[in-house]
């Protein structure tokens, strides 16, 4: 009997299938505290498959231009598309590395929270996950609900995961540091950071990165 399976059993109940149970088939006993137990041990056991995150390396570095979520949970849940960031080693801890624009609701609420999820797809991009996450803001709108994003409980931090972006990564932020724009490559820097332009304007604005280093902490996979 694999663990799986065996934990199953120590709740009392023998769940059949690995993964593929939805919250309605979780058998009822009869008793709230057990039906709570075990559809915590069945959420445990059967919704994330822990992963090593290094062999999903060329997945994610793939998967960022077309855009993975940065997820934060500060005043509310709120969830941006980046297209930059890497998996890293830093002072010998696991990272994830993220660039935040200054004018980003993201930026607050990281710097509040001091935490973040990733969520990367599987199946390729939803658009309008992207459109919403991508191009509309915390300030203005609740993603959660405009995007109909469907929220994961995380294991050891506060904010989610996303279901319909199952690759989840937990960090806690290790390391913050603005970008020095004296040190970036002038074409770069007239390109990206052209400072006529407003802080509104979407890819190419005045505002200067920071870059977020999160200390992994879980890395799972949700089914
Ligand atoms: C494909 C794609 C990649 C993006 N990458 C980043 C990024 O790495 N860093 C960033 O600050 N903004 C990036 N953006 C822009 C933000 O996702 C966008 O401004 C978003 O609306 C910010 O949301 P917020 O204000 O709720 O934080 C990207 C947008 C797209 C469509």
């Amino acid at each position: 009997m694999n663990s799986r399976k065996l934990a199953v059993h120590c709740a009392g109940i023998h769940l059949r299938g690995q993964g593929e149970l939805s919250q309605k088939q979780v058998p009822h006993t009869g008793s709230a505290n057990r039906d709570r137990e075990i559809l915590s041990i069945w959420r445990r056991l059967y919704m994330k498959e822990r992963i090593e995150i290094t062999d999903y390396a060329n997945l994610i570095t793939k998967a960022l231009p077309k855009g993975i979520l940065l997820n934060t949970n500060g005043d509310k849940f709120n969830s941006m598309v980046i297209g930059w960031g890497h998996l890293g080693t830093l002072w010998g801890r696991p990272t994830f590395h993220v660039y935040v624009r200054q004018s980003r609701y993201t930026k607050g609420q990281l710097d509040k929270t001091k935490e973040f999820t990733i969520s990367v797809p599987l199946e390729g991009i939803d658009p309008g996950i992207n459109r919403i996450c991508g191009s509309l803001s915390g300030y203005d709108i609740d993603k959660e609900k405009e995007a109909g994003l469907i929220l994961e409980p995380a294991e050891k931090i506060s904010t989610p995961g996303i279901r319909q972006y199952p690759l989840t990564v937990e960090c806690k932020v290790l390391y913050v540091q603005d970008q020095d724009l004296s040190m970036i490559p002038e074409d770069i820097r007239e390109r990206m950071y052209p400072q006529n332009a407003p802080d509104t304007d979407l890819m190419a604005n005045r505002d200067f990165h920071t870059m977020y280093v999160g200390e992994i902490v879980d890395a799972y996979i949700i089914r």
